[in-house]
């Protein structure tokens, strides 16, 4: 077999290599490589910039990866069309399309998890196969058992939109649901009304929620004009607005879940699946194994589309497979060389150090090879962060790091298992809330992360340097980027944010940068 190259143009744009020499997969969000979050490479540029961008991709992928540009095929997503001629891109014969949305994203997820046979949720804001499908998948493949008439993904993002402080200056609709998630654990739900935002879940129609629910909501006939404007709720009735249709999205997911075998094990995927607080509840309510992916949102999707032509025999990980370091030439201009224990004595101090290690991690969340970090138990961390490091929302949480196998000590949730892409929110176990408050968010909960030797060698070893100096072993892991950017991808970018905001560090991998 040759080399495989598959694309995927809609919003968060993606494309994957497949390595034939050495069988290995490698993903680019191509968010990181232009800059600008959410990209989309199709519709919203032209032809030309389209087949530059994957004239760049393609040859990252010889340059980093040794990936000759001979391809067997290349794969074009179904709803995910680019508008050029991609045979004129990649050397190969054959373009195609081998599956849709949903059994894109049910196999992105299936083949990176450690079943062999599961139950899949795939849910989101819509795709050519509708919005909520359930797969029982196995060797043989993928059987859908269900399509649920719904719209989970859109609908949450409209309940943000309902909300000043999520919506009012947001820069794209799409960044409205991750913050709702952040803003309702300051909110108690109205029990009253969870029932319709339940039902609006599947319904879709908001201007019968605001008849149910009897809210006053604004472009009650065209919302999805611009999401940004709908908002009429702030301070604590917009909390409790957030509360409320959290649990009015749990209510009606598990109205869906329940109607399965709950003992067989279950892979969370789609958009929805970067629900933390849902997925927890999941974790809790089942005795079952269960799986969420470090990218269920579209970003995974060019990955899920390769594994369905590729089929792979065995478990496939791609979690540090992404953007290599883009001017690693620039690891010349200085730095000193440092090691782990004296990152963790910096962090100990109360600095606040970038840290940058090989190929990006895949998917939104940063999980140490593009990540800040800094000590938790520092009183004022979090306020830090947010204003002069982060530019972010004052509600939303950080989310901490550990070793897995202390993971007990500080979290309560049933297990630890597939902890190690931030996927649910365990509680912060109570006689820690006070000496972790910057990883504590305000309803308890932690979007942890778990580490070991295996899945990240150097945080695992910044961990045991810092548990010497420290009785509270859990460190603080935030994106690193600039603001309003994606994820970095150049030592240019990340020099830039430690010389323009209160960053103390960058430490590139074994090579520590202070402030010019
Ligand atoms: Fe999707």
């Amino acid at each position: 077999m040759k080399n495989l190259v598959s694309i995927f143009a809609g919003h968060d744009a993606n494309i994957t290599f497949y390595n034939a020499k050495t069988n290995k997969y490698y993903s680019i969000e191509i968010e990181r490589l232009v800059r600008k979050r959410y990209f989309r490479l199709h519709v919203d540029n032209s032809p030309e910039y389209q087949k530059d961008i994957l004239e760049q991709c393609r040859d990252i992928a010889e340059e980093s990866w040794g990936i000759k540009n001979d391809y067997e095929a290349v794969l074009i997503s179904s709803d995910g069309f680019v508008q050029v001629d991609t045979k004129e891109i990649f050397n190969t014969e054959k373009v195609v399309t081998v599956a849709r949305h949903h059994e894109t994203h049910a196999a992105a997820a299936f083949y990176m998890s450690p079943f062999k046979e599961a139950l899949i949720c795939s849910y989101d804001g819509g795709g050519d196969d509708g919005h909520f499908n359930v797969y029982a998948a196995n060797s043989e493949g993928f059987r859908l058992l269900e399509r649920v008439d719904s719209d989970f993904g859109g609908g949450y993002l409209l309940c943000g939109s309902m909300i000043r402080e999520v919506a009012e200056k947001s820069r794209h609709q799409l960044a409205l649901s991750g913050k709702l998630m952040g803003l309702c654990g300051y909110g108690q739900a109205y029990d009253g009304m969870v029932d319709a935002f339940q039902q609006f879940f599947f319904s879709r129609d908001y201007k019968q929620l605001a008849q149910r629910a009897e809210l006053p909501l604004k472009n009650q006939d065209s919302p999805w004009k611009n999401p940004m404007d709908n908002w009429v709720f702030e301070g604590q009735e917009g909390y409790n607005i957030a509360a409320t249709a959290q649990a009015g999205f749990e209510k009606a997911f598990f109205s869906v879940l329940d109607e399965y075998d709950p003992h067989m094990p279950l892979i969370l995927t789609g958009g929805c699946a970067l629900n933390v607080l849902v997925n927890e509840q999941v974790k809790e309510r089942y005795d079952r194994p269960i799986y969420v992916p470090p990218q269920p949102h579209d970003g995974g999707l060019s990955l899920g589309h390769m594994f369905l032509y590729k089929k792979p025999t065995e478990r496939v990980d791609v979690t540090y497979a992404g953007l290599p370091i883009l001017d690693r030439d620039k690891l010349a201009l200085g730095g000193k060389r440092v090691n782990k224990k004296e990152i963790a004595q910096l962090i100990k101090d109360g600095k606040i150090v970038g840290l940058v290690y090989g190929d990006s991690e895949v998917g939104p969340r940063a999980l140490g090879n593009r990540s800040i970090v800094c000590d938790p138990n520092i009183t004022d961390m979090k306020d830090i962060l947010n204003s002069k490091v982060k530019f972010r929302e004052w509600y939303r949480p950080f989310a901490p790091f550990c070793k897995k196998e202390d993971a007990h000590k500080y979290f309560e949730s049933r297990d630890f298992e597939n902890l190690e892409y931030m996927g649910y929110a365990p509680m912060v176990k109570k006689e820690y809330r006070e000496k972790l408050p910057a990883i504590t968010h305000v309803d308890g909960t932690a979007r942890l992360q778990t580490v070991t030797e295996e899945t990240h060698p150097d945080f695992y070893e910044l961990l045991t340097e810092f548990g010497k100096l420290s009785e509270t072993n859990v460190l603080l892991n935030t994106s690193f980027n600039i603001r309003g950017m994606p994820i970095l991808s150049s030592i240019e970018d990340a020099l830039y944010v430690l010389n323009n905001t209160e960053m103390d560090y960058v430490v590139i991998e074994d090579y520590l940068f202070g402030k010019e």
